[in-house]
């Protein structure tokens, strides 16, 4: 989640000037009952994410507080999870697995990018750039890529080819869970729980978005200074507000999250952390109660934890908006977003050329 409102932020700002306004208080009667109507007769595991986002417009606080009694309502929101919760804990099974992957190659550092099914040129394009550098000052490099199931439109011929590209690269991790923006935290925790069970031997894990550029060179030199222990470093948000604004991509209501202000997480797009953390971040997540927004669901894992993420070792290493390319300044990034993924791959190869970058 990025405070600083994204495009998709704006894009939502602009649409308050048109929200309804309760006029009368019969018409406000009338909406309550239909909504309550609503929360009672429909089944949210069936919701798909368009549904999910316009329930929670309807769901203002002012709704939630003026009823007599919303219990019914926000019953059916945390069993099944509802918009603001995702099933988890929850037994996934692995569809597609690489359990030796971590045994073969013994990494210091495991890469893992999240990427939609239906991707597959975002992961070519990392296979031909950034995730070529499997071997660092001496230290080894390993990447994967973690999916969920693509959507049952798509699943026959789509399954059959990430098979094919799964036997070809054996980089390819797939859970059992559909594969969308809302079920991003149980991606996450699926992650953690694949390192816990398959790479308790490597040092570190990033977790790295597929339209991130990544200075791996710059990654493992920050690593060799790095804690080993209950460390987690990356765009660290401090006092990140709680967007109670139900447009926002990232509302939650007061009932699900009451203070006004996170603790500290790192930006999801790329976060490091050391290997000791993904076991005790599945525990936490047994006591926590799992949001949506999964780099605010592991900040609020880590305060459970009683952990506090990391500074990164100087600042700009991580960058959540893109940085124009320029060799120099791109030698000591780690990450930043790109506009393109063509840029990325010409970044990427520019960057690789001999001679000193500055
Ligand atoms: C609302 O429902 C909850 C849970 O069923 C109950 O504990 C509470 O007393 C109710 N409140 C009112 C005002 O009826
Ligand atoms: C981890 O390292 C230990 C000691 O070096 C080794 O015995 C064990 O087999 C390794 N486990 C994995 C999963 O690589
Ligand atoms: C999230 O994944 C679960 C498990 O596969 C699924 O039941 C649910 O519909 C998914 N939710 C969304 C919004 O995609």
């Amino acid at each position: 989640m990025v405070q600083e409102s994204g495009d998709g932020e704006k894009r939502s700002q602009g649409l308050s000037n048109s929200g309804f306004e309760w006029r009368s208080p019969r018409l406000l009667v009338c909406s309550i009952l239909l909504v309550l109507l609503l929360f009672y007769y429909i089944d949210y595991t069936q919701f798909s994410e368009k549904w999910a986002t316009t329930i929670s417009l309807v769901l203002t606080e002012t709704f939630t507080s003026q009823t007599t009694n919303t219990s019914l309502a926000l019953g059916r929101l945390s069993t099944p999870p509802g918009p603001y919760y995702v099933a988890y804990p929850h037994k996934y099974e692995f569809v597609l697995n690489e359990p030796e992957k971590c045994k073969q190659e013994n990494p210091f550092v495991v890469l893992i990018v999240p990427v939609a099914p239906g991707n597959a040129a975002f992961r070519d394009a990392i296979r031909s750039t950034w995730g070529t550098e499997k071997l660092v000052e001496d230290k080894v490099v390993s990447l994967l890529f973690l999916l969920g199931l693509p959507c049952p439109k798509e699943q026959e011929n789509l399954q059959e080819s990430l098979l094919q590209e799964s036997e070809k690269y054996h980089d390819i991790l797939q859970s059992d869970f559909l594969d969308s923006y809302h079920n991003l935290t149980i991606k996450t925790m699926v992650m953690l729980e694949w390192l816990t069970a398959y790479c308790q031997n490597a040092s570190y894990a990033m977790k790295v978005d597929s339209d991130v550029f990544l200075n791996v060179k710059r990654l493992v030199n920050m690593l060799l200074s790095a804690p080993k222990e209950n460390y987690m470093t990356g765009l660290v948000t401090r006092g990140g507000m709680v967007m109670r604004d139900p447009r926002s991509k990232w509302y939650l209501p007061k009932q699900v999250f009451a203070p006004a202000r996170y603790p500290p997480y790192t930006l999801g797009l790329a976060y490091v952390f050391s290997l000791d953390l993904p076991a005790k971040l599945v525990e936490a997540a047994r006591h926590v109660k799992a949001v949506y927004i999964e780099d605010v669901y592991l900040g609020l894992c880590m305060k459970h934890l009683g952990i506090s993420v990391t500074n990164p070792s100087e600042g700009g290493l991580f960058n959540v908006y893109p940085v124009q390319y320029n060799r120099c300044r791109y030698s000591k990034l780690i990450t930043t977003t790109t506009r393109s993924l063509r840029g990325q791959i010409r970044s990427w190869k520019d960057l690789q050329t001999p001679g000193s970058p500055c």
